[in-house]
């Protein structure tokens, strides 16, 4: 028996659930007015009884294409082509149209073929009803009870946090008409979206290199930015796992305002001579966690701008490319604090900079990066593995050195080893304004790479700065 999909009344769920939570009624209203995460008041035997519906809950949660509890929206079904040269951002609008508007759990689905998107928004919220907290359906799958025990198969589902997921197994190529995308845009973009799985193995090729040429910015303060690949903006929990993106025209992929945001096994390239194609820029988010994930790009690896807090990268692969980049920090003003970035088990190889912690001169405003560390980190052949620049200026001359008024404190690094390729391995120029405080070296190795030096070792560099150093130290400390 199978009721799918029905909206089974308050009533009757609690008439379902009370079996089992016995005088823990109220619990249940509870359990609708927010997750089932949240309840943990079903208590004795009745808590085996969630853990259960947990599992369910989870099972479904994931979704597949074949499950009958799912939605599933193909851009096909929606007219895409999938020839890989006749548009179809009209396609994927509609199909995300109704996919945001459905009231379940959904799957977007872009199966393999060539899709040639021009700039397009996915852009939530996607619950469409409005008291969403308290509304919820049951799907009921046989419950009945027999002479001594309850058999009971239930599953529930719970519409206060839609789970969207969009599976891209095809391959996405931007359209290279520039005048199409609108300033500081995405190409792809998501914004306002709770609860959104982006996955399944699809690459989305940002054709950059017919835009490369236009990008001023490298020499031009005031330039026109070029589209990002993938930008996110004011999401909630997303996760982005398995995908790929290339060629960025800018940044491929950029997050301002997002909260609880998981990235994993993405897979991200361009030319290390192309400019401005930073892998993962974050902006004014919080729990963020990176992992499992390879970049090589013309600019940073991940660069971890102004306002972020609780960021997580790890086993990250980078290179080539410009490093793992804090900052550049202190360029406008009201920047927020960074605080509580680690940075952990990563290698860079054939990198302009390991580790980067980059701040304007002359910042209009004050503000902090605290509280971070970047530990065991493997460098290979790195220009400048450690590298605190705070009179950052990419072009060639900026308007004042006045000292950058970026605070810098409680910064550990530890266990980073490997090559430097150049002779000063470790640089500390922090602000003479605002020395750095609190900076921790810890079991560093870095080895002069190039053979002719082999019998120098390699120096380090400090200014404004008082470092406390803590075992291997190669190479020597600054006196
Ligand atoms: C919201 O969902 C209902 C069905 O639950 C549907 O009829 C309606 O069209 C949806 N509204 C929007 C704006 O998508
Ligand atoms: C994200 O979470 C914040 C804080 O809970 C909330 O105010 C905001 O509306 C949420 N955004 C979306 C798109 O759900
Ligand atoms: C880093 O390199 C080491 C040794 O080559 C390897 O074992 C490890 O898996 C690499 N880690 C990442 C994140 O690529
Ligand atoms: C520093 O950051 C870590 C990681 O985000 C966090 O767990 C810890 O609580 C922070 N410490 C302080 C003193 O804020
Ligand atoms: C070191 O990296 C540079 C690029 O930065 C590359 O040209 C060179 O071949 C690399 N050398 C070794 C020994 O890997």
């Amino acid at each position: 028996m199978s009721i799918t999909d029905s909206g089974i009344q308050l009533p009757l769920l609690l008439f379902l659930l009370t079996p089992f939570c016995f005088d823990h009624g109220l619990m249940v209203v509870s359990v609708i007015g927010k997750t089932l995460e949240e309840s943990s008041s079903c208590s004795g035997s009745g808590s085996g009884v969630v853990g259960g519906i947990r599992k369910l809950l989870h099972l479904q949660d994931k979704g597949s294409t074949s499950s009958s509890s799912s939605a599933v929206f193909n851009v096909k079904s929606f007219g895409a082509q999938a020839n890989g040269h006749t548009d179809d951002t009209k396609a994927f609008m509609a199909a995300w149209k109704q996919a945001c508007g459905f009231t379940g759990t959904v799957i977007l689905l872009i199966p393999k073929g060539k899709y040639l998107i021009g700039p397009i928004k996915f852009t939530g919220p996607c619950t469409n009803v409005s008291s969403i907290n308290v509304r919820m359906k049951v799907r009921f799958e046989s419950f009945y009870a027999s002479r001594s025990s309850l058999v009971y198969h239930l599953s529930l589902r719970f519409y206060a946090s839609v789970a969207e997921e969009m599976s891209v197994q095809g391959y996405l190529k931007a359209t290279t008409d520039l005048s199409r995308y609108g300033s500081s845009a995405g190409w792809v973009e998501f914004a306002w979206v709770d609860g959104l799985t982006l996955t399944g193995g699809g690459t989305f090729d940002g054709q950059g290199a017919k835009a490369w040429p236009y990008n001023k910015c490298t020499i031009d303060s005031s330039c026109q930015l070029l589209p990002i690949n993938l930008k996110f903006v004011a999401m909630n929990k997303t996760v982005v796992r398995g995908i790929r993106s290339l060629n960025s025209k800018f940044f491929h992929i950029a997050l301002v305002e997002c909260n609880n945001f998981k990235g994993s096994q993405i897979k991200i390239s361009a030319p290390a001579n192309s400019p401005n194609t930073d892998g993962i820029h974050i902006e004014r988010s919080s729990s963020v966690y990176f992992s499992r994930s390879l970049i090589g790009t013309g600019d940073d690896c991940i660069s971890v701008g102004q306002g972020n807090s609780q960021v997580t990268v790890t086993s990250i692969s980078c290179g080539p490319g410009h490093g793992i980049s804090v900052g550049s920090l202190g360029r406008y003003p009201n920047e927020g604090d960074v605080k509580g970035l680690v940075v952990r088990n990563c290698n860079m190889t054939g990198t302009m900079n390991g580790i980067r912690i980059k701040t304007w001169p002359n910042s209009p405003g004050l503000s902090a990066a605290t509280n971070m560390t970047f530990e065991n980190i493997v460098m290979n052949n790195v220009t400048n593995p450690i590298i605190i620049d705070q009179a950052y200026c990419p072009f060639t001359s900026c308007a004042s050195l006045a000292p950058s008024r970026v605070k810098l404190s409680d910064i550990y690094f530890r266990k980073i080893r490997g090559t430097s390729s150049s002779a000063v391995a470790v640089t500390l120029e922090c602000s003479k304004g605002i020395p750095c405080q609190n900076i921790y070296l810890e079991d560093v190795h870095l080895d002069l790479l190039s053979s002719q030096e082999k019998k120098h070792v390699a120096t380090s560099s400090c200014r404004n700065v008082r470092v406390k150093y803590i075992g291997t130290q190669i190479p020597p400390p600054c006196v």
